[in-house]
């Protein structure tokens, strides 16, 4: 996970509630049953764990952010602090699930060796998260206004957004099976406006800048993206596109 990435569990579950709500597909596609031992990898506030948990399900729960993982402990669930890139897991789980996180672990091989550790013969890794193409308008927007400032943005470019043959590839390279993969165009209604969104998940874009440049270039983005991303009721919309994948050890 990106270090310089923080997160305000409050906040998070005002603004980007969105993020959990929209996991119904992927849970589906894990079709978890009651008695399975799963492990959910970037928990976060633990919104989509709590449903596993209901469903009848043991769940250990991970995430890189102590405030997310506060959050997901004061729901009651059994959520610890880990990095993704160095699972400690061996052979535990019937599945390892994970929604709107692997975009953050830069190092697939590293997170994908873990999760094939941490699974049982014959166990699972389903998940869903950023795929090619996400966000690119934003991308764009904001790699061009800290171009203008003299920053290169993607020293601090904190996601990995991998087509789906690549994926499929890192997912075999660590012997895995994989049973479906797609990438999935998928624009997102944002509840509030792109600037909160990019408080809320473009914070490493602006290691860099200090704190008094932030409201201007922040401003400068949202002029940048409104033509292509906001319609003349002044509603936002985040240009996501999803990687949703099943795969399996043999
Ligand atoms: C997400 O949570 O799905 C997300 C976060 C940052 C960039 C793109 C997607």
């Amino acid at each position: 996970m990106n270090r310089e990435q923080r997160w305000d569990p409050e906040r998070y579950a005002k603004q980007a509630g969105f993020v959990a709500d929209l996991g119904q597909p992927v849970l589906e596609l894990l079709a978890p049953r009651p008695g399975e031992r799963i492990l959910d990898l970037g928990c976060g506030d633990g919104a989509l764990t709590e449903k596993l948990v209901a469903g009848g399900c043991q769940v250990v729960a991970v995430d890189a952010s102590a405030e997310q993982v506060a959050a997901a402990r004061a729901r009651g669930l059994d959520a610890h602090v880990a990095d993704g890139h160095a699972l400690g897991f061996d052979s535990e789980f019937d599945a390892v699930f994970s929604n709107a996180a692997l975009h953050w672990m830069k190092r697939p091989r590293d997170v994908i060796a873990g999760v094939r550790r941490a699974l049982r013969p014959g166990g699972r890794f389903v998940a869903e998260f950023g795929g090619h193409g996400c966000v690119a308008a934003i991308q764009t927007a904001l790699l061009r206004a800290l171009s203008d400032r003299g920053v290169d943005g993607q020293a601090h470019h904190p996601w990995y957004f991998p087509t789906d043959d690549d994926y499929r590839s890192e997912l075999e390279a660590e012997g895995l099976k994989v049973e479906t993969i797609a990438l999935i165009p998928r624009p997102t209604a944002l509840p509030t406006c792109m600037r909160d969104w990019l408080e809320i998940f473009a914070g490493p874009f602006m290691a860099e800048l200090p704190d008094g440049e932030r409201p201007g270039f922040l401003a400068e983005v949202c002029e940048m993206l409104r033509p292509a991303l906001c319609d003349s009721h002044g509603r936002w919309t985040a240009d996501y596109v999803r990687l949703r994948f099943a795969a399996r050890v043999p």
